[in-house]
C-alpha cells in the first residue's frame, strides 16, 4: 500500500492549520514537513514552532525532513513538538549515525536523506537502523521543481538490497512527484511518495491526492 506525504512547502501558510485538515480529510497518510537553515540548502522555512502548532490539530504522521547543517542541534527541539519521524540528510553531518541514533533514543522513527547525485554506499552501515531512506529526486531547497529521472535506479537498487535483507525499511521518494512522475518511481520501489506543488499548488488538493494515488496504483 503506497503512502502519500503532502509537503507543507507548497501549502497557504496563511491558513496553514485548514489545509492540513484537508489534506488528513483526502486521505494522505502523512504529512511532509520541510525544515531548510539557509546553509544546507539556499532556502530558510520553517522551525519546530510550526510544528508544535500545527501538532494538536492533525493524527497524520509527521514526517519532519530536516534540510539543515549539524541537525544533531536541533532533533530534541522537534521531537519535543510532536515529530513522528524525523530524517537528516547524508550529507548533513559526519556523526551521521550519533543523529540516528539521537532520534531513535527520543522514541521516533528515524530516516537518512540522500540528495540526487549522491551514492548509497555511504548508506551501507547505518541502513540496519534506519526506519526510513530518502531518495531526493530534486535538489533539496525548493518546490515545484522537475523530477530527476536519474535518481530512478537508485531507487531500484536500493529497494532490491532491502529485499534481500527482508528489512522493513522504508524508501521515500521526495521531489517533483505528481500524477505522471508516480508510477516509475512506484515501479522503482518506493513506498511513499512526497507531494508538494501536485497537491498544495492544484485547485483541489483532495482531489490532487487521489491523481497521485491512482496513478502510483498504475
Ligand atoms: C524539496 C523538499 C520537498 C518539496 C517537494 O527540497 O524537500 O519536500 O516540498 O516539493 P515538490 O513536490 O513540489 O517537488
Ligand atoms: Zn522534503
Amino acid at each position: 500500500m503506497i503512502k502519500i506525504a503532502p509537503s507543507i512547502l507548497s501549502a497557504d501558510f496563511s491558513r496553514l492549520g485548514e489545509q492540513v485538515r484537508t489534506v488528513e480529510e483526502a486521505g494522505a497518510e502523512i504529512l511532509h514537513i520541510d525544515v531548510m537553515d539557509g546553509h544546507f540548502v539556499p532556502n530558510i522555512t520553517i522551525g519546530s514552532l510550526v510544528v508544535k502548532a500545527l501538532r494538536p490539530h492533525s493524527k497524520m504522521f509527521f514526517d519532519v525532513h530536516l534540510m539543515i547543517e549539524q541537525p544533531e542541534r536541533y532533533i530534541q527541539d522537534f521531537a519535543e513538538a510532536g515529530a513522528d519521524h524525523i530524517t537528516v540528510h547524508l550529507e548533513a553531518t559526519p556523526h551521521i549515525h550519533r543523529a540516528v541514533q539521537q532520534i531513535k533514543s527520543l522514541g521516533l522513527s528515524a530516516g537518512v536523506a540522500v540528495n540526487p547525485a549522491t551514492p548509497l554506499d555511504g548508506l551501507k552501515y547505518i541502513l540496519p537502523e534506519l526506519d526510513m531512506v530518502l531518495i531526493m529526486s530534486v535538489n533539496p531547497g525548493f518546490g515545484g521543481q522537475k523530477f530527476i529521472p536519474a535518481v530512478l535506479p537508485k531507487i531500484e537498487v536500493l529497494s532490491k538490497y532491502l529485499l534481500q535483507m527482508q528489512s522493513s525499511c522504508q524508501i521515500e521518494v521526495d521531489g517533483g512527484i505528481n500524477a505522471e512522475t508516480a508510477r516509475a518511481v512506484v515501479k522503482a520501489g518506493a513506498g511513499i511518495l512526497v507531494a508538494g506543488a501536485a497537491v498544495f499548488a492544484q485547485p483541489d488538493p483532495s482531489e490532487a491526492i487521489l491523481k497521485i494515488r491512482q496513478a502510483s496504483n498504475g
